[in-house]
């Protein structure tokens, strides 16, 4: 018998990469295989060091605006989204680019356009300063999107023509949260214009739901993930808000600070949608070295969902 403490984990299932970041990672991948390096990309392709580092490697340079690259080089917008702005900029310097905004922010895009062509005020619900949230709200002219982060701000607002209203969201926010900020909006403006299918994406909900499963009662439940994923930090909160005694978040196996599983039996463990297995399996590795441990999957979705990478690309 081992003579290390037992130690369950539950691991999440789905977790870690979507399509969208699969997608994104892939199009610096084919990017460089076409064009060569360097290739430039516009703000971290996904919000995780690991994959920045790694594309690195290959030959990707990581700027925050396009008046860092040469006209010369390709330039791949990150998976976050742009505003309208930078591509036509991109266009007047005669640069070669891609947009590996994910296909699904792009959708949110494409709404909130459609709806102030056809008149209405447009609401963000959002993080300010995320840079998903700056490429919707450039969507549109400066002013025309007004950006609600909290049930407060909903109660707050005051529209131009309250009759006359829409709203779209973030992709990666909290289902629940965002649910609370929804009915206050509704409550105020019966007739606000709402997406036809949820704005928050398959890939935030899944993760959600599956922490949400192992999180009542959890001791500690580990986020693998970075500070600036928007999904990752949300799952923190949906842990505490589902009644884990703690929940973490860190970047891989080297940041946990073992007291926290001092007189623990159970771990729920899961990864936000920027980050890599490997950085998972690396903290069941970490966790076997200290612990004998038995695994569970917890599954609550199974996913299939699919990208494909733009036509400059495959071609
Ligand atoms: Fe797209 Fe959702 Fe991933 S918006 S990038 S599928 S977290």
């Amino acid at each position: 018998m081992s003579d290390r403490p037992a130690l369950t984990i539950r691991l999440a299932a789905p977790r870690g990469f979507c399509a969208g970041v699969d997608r994104a990672i892939q199009i610096v991948e084919e990017a460089l295989k076409k064009w060569g390096a360097p290739v430039y990309v516009r703000h971290e392709i996904v919000h995780n060091a690991h994959v920045v580092a790694r594309l690195e490697a290959m030959g990707a340079v990581f700027v925050e605006e396009l008046d860092e690259c040469p006209t010369d080089r390709p330039v791949i917008f990150s998976a976050h989204g742009v505003p309208k702005s930078v591509p036509a900029e991109a266009a007047a310097r005669q640069m070669i680019y891609v947009d590996a905004t994910c296909p699904l922010v792009s959708k949110v895009h494409v709404e909130a356009e459609r709806h102030s062509n056809e008149g209405r005020e447009m609401v963000l619900i959002g993080h300010a300063g995320h840079p998903e949230v700056i490429g919707t709200m450039g969507q549109l002219p400066d002013g025309d999107i007004t950006l609600i982060e909290t049930v407060a701000d909903a109660e707050r607002f005051v529209p131009k023509d309250p009759d006359n209203l829409a709203f779209v969201t973030q992709t990666t926010l909290s289902v629940d949260d965002t649910a609370d900020i929804v009915a206050a909006l509704q409550a105020r403006f019966p007739g606000i214009a709402s997406p036809h299918k949820e704005d928050i994406c398959y890939a935030t909900t899944n993760r959600q739901d599956a922490v949400k499963v192992f999180a009542p009662g959890a001791d500690l439940v580990l986020v693998i993930g970075a500070r600036t994923s928007s999904n990752s930090v949300r799952l923190v909160e949906v842990a505490l808000r589902a009644g884990a005694k703690r929940a973490e978040l860190v970047a891989s196996a080297e940041n946990i600070d073992w007291a926290w599983f001092d007189g623990i039996t159970t771990l729920g463990l899961t990864a936000g949608a920027s980050a890599p297995e490997d950085l998972v399996q690396g903290v069941i590795t970490a966790c076997r070295a200290r612990f004998d441990v038995t695994m569970e999957t917890v599954e609550t979705a199974r996913e299939s969902v699919t990208f494909k990478l733009p036509r400059v690309l495959v071609e």
